[in-house]
């Protein structure tokens, strides 16, 4: 039994394969319909959700599957004191597969110690997303062809953004790949994720200009500043506004420069970009969608 907590859980390989399931399910839905007739899948949110709990849900719905869950921690007994531990336990044996998030960074990794069932992380504090990065992964293959020699700036909150740090470990496994990271001084990469890339010889550098670092990138991964992960307010308040992309900044952006963002959007993209075709963020949050589809089938072993 597998479960999904890192993206480095996966290989290349099966990362391209999930990907692959994925465009054929696009394709030829009706092929998937009954796949996961019978099976049930719990979505555990102690966390804020739209996107990732409700394209897991129609994801399994579209399988044929059915869902079960709650979408708050205070609608569960988490509020009357239970540990993650205990409602793992019991709720494993009530559903086929688990997708949890939950604010505490390796809440979903201490639920595979208690689980008879695959668990996926969808998102743990400031620490992971994986999920959210077979999404994104999809979205530049579709935009791209190719998730190779692409020079990927990623901007706004890579301290506190889960999304950034599961996207940059997976793509630095691929060939070619130049990380520019724009950030302001106090949200740069953690340190952990920055040695991580020096180890593994990977080609990055570290700004704090948008304008400066955005004709060079063939994709630009947008971030929101992760209020709920900061010590203070001010902080928030000061930091919260330090990149607003707009028609002007992508004067000096390639043509064909794919703009991604995991969303929910703040104030970092305007709205006037949005039809821009260069903007994939509505694109990239249908593709969610048929990912998990795609990794359901997977830790379900379903052929
Ligand atoms: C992201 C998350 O939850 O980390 N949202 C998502 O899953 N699409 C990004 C964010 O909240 O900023």
């Amino acid at each position: 039994m597998r479960s999904l907590i890192d993206i480095v859980n996966l290989s290349t390989q099966e990362i391209d394969e999930l990907i692959a399931v994925a465009q054929d399910i696009m394709a030829n839905p009706s092929k998937y319909a009954e796949k996961c007739r019978g099976k049930k899948l719990a979505t555990l949110f102690f966390e804020p959700s739209t996107r990732t709990r409700l394209s897991f849900e129609a994801a399994m719905y579209e399988l044929g599957g059915n869902v079960l869950g709650f979408s708050e921690a205070s609608s569960s007994s988490s509020a009357k004191g239970e540990s993650v531990s205990d409602t793992i336990r019991v709720v494993s044996g009530y559903a086929d597969i688990i997708a949890m998030r939950h604010p505490k960074e390796g809440a979903p990794l201490a639920a595979t110690f208690v689980s008879n069932v695959p668990i996926i992380n969808a998102g743990d504090g400031g620490h992971n997303h994986p999920t959210q990065t077979l999404t994104d992964l999809l979205t530049i293959k579709k935009e791209k062809g190719t998730l190779d020699n692409l020079t990927i700036g990623c901007c706004g909150d890579l301290k506190f953004g889960r999304t950034v740090h599961s996207l940059v470990k997976a793509l630095q496994r691929y060939q070619g790949i130049k990380f520019v990271f724009i950030s302001p001084e106090e949200l740069r990469i953690p340190d952990y994720l920055r040695y991580e890339l020096q180890k593994a010889g990977a080609d990055f550098v570290e700004v704090q200009k948008l304008d400066e670092a955005i004709p060079q990138l063939d994709i630009l991964y947008m971030t929101r500043v992760q209020r709920e992960r900061f010590f203070n307010e001010a902080d928030y308040i000061r930091l919260k506004d330090t990149y607003i992309l707009d028609s002007e900044k992508l004067q000096n952006a390639k043509s064909d420069l794919s703009i991604l963002h995991p969303l929910p959007r703040v104030n970092e993209i305007s709205t006037e970009i949005d039809n821009d075709p260069r903007a994939c963020y509505f694109r990239q949050a249908l593709y969610g969608k048929y990912i998990r589809m795609a990794l359901i089938l997977k830790l379900l072993e379903v052929e």
